[in-house]
């Protein structure tokens, strides 16, 4: 499976933490930036990752801001991605389990990195459930209310 993921300077020493351990599991990581700790605006970096989701480039997505919500209101525009905003590893499971979401969206400023790299580990090997969840996520795809 390919991942993406993006952040913004909040979150750049996770990400940095999380493609380390990407490497250690042997998975295949784009790094959509940004690459250093100097100020961004998060929308350029969220909408990098959602993109390539929604675009079927990568299968699945990590973003990372200070607090997740920036990142949760980018991803989450784009048709057929499903961006969870997670504060810990059950969250994250359910996140698979329930809404089979296919971005992980962390608050680099609100929980610890060891903590993080948890959440994406599980988050990563939990499948989604199907049966009554299949038709719950088929209507969250059947379009905004503007459509
Ligand atoms: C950056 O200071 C901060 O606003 C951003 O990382 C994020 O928390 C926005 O939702």
């Amino acid at each position: 499976m390919k991942y993406a993921i993006g952040c913004d300077h909040a979150g750049f020493g996770m990400k940095e933490a999380i493609k380390s351990e990407f490497d250690k599991w042997g998975e295949d990581l784009l790094d959509c930036g940004t690459h250093g700790s100097g100020a961004v605006d998060y929308p350029d970096y969220g909408r990098a990752v959602a993109e390539r989701v929604a675009k079927g480039e990568c299968e699945r997505g990590i973003l990372i801001c200070g607090t997740g919500i920036g990142m949760s209101i980018v991803a989450n525009r784009y048709a057929g991605v499903r961006a969870a905003l997670c504060f810990n590893e059950e969250m994250a499971e359910l996140s698979r389990q329930h809404n089979d979401a296919n971005i992980l969206v962390l608050p680099g400023r609100c929980i610890p990195i060891g903590q993080a790299v948890k959440m994406v580990r599980r988050w990563m090997t939990t499948p989604f459930e199907e049966g009554r969840h299949s038709r719950r996520v088929q209507k969250m795809e059947q379009g905004s209310a503007t459509d």
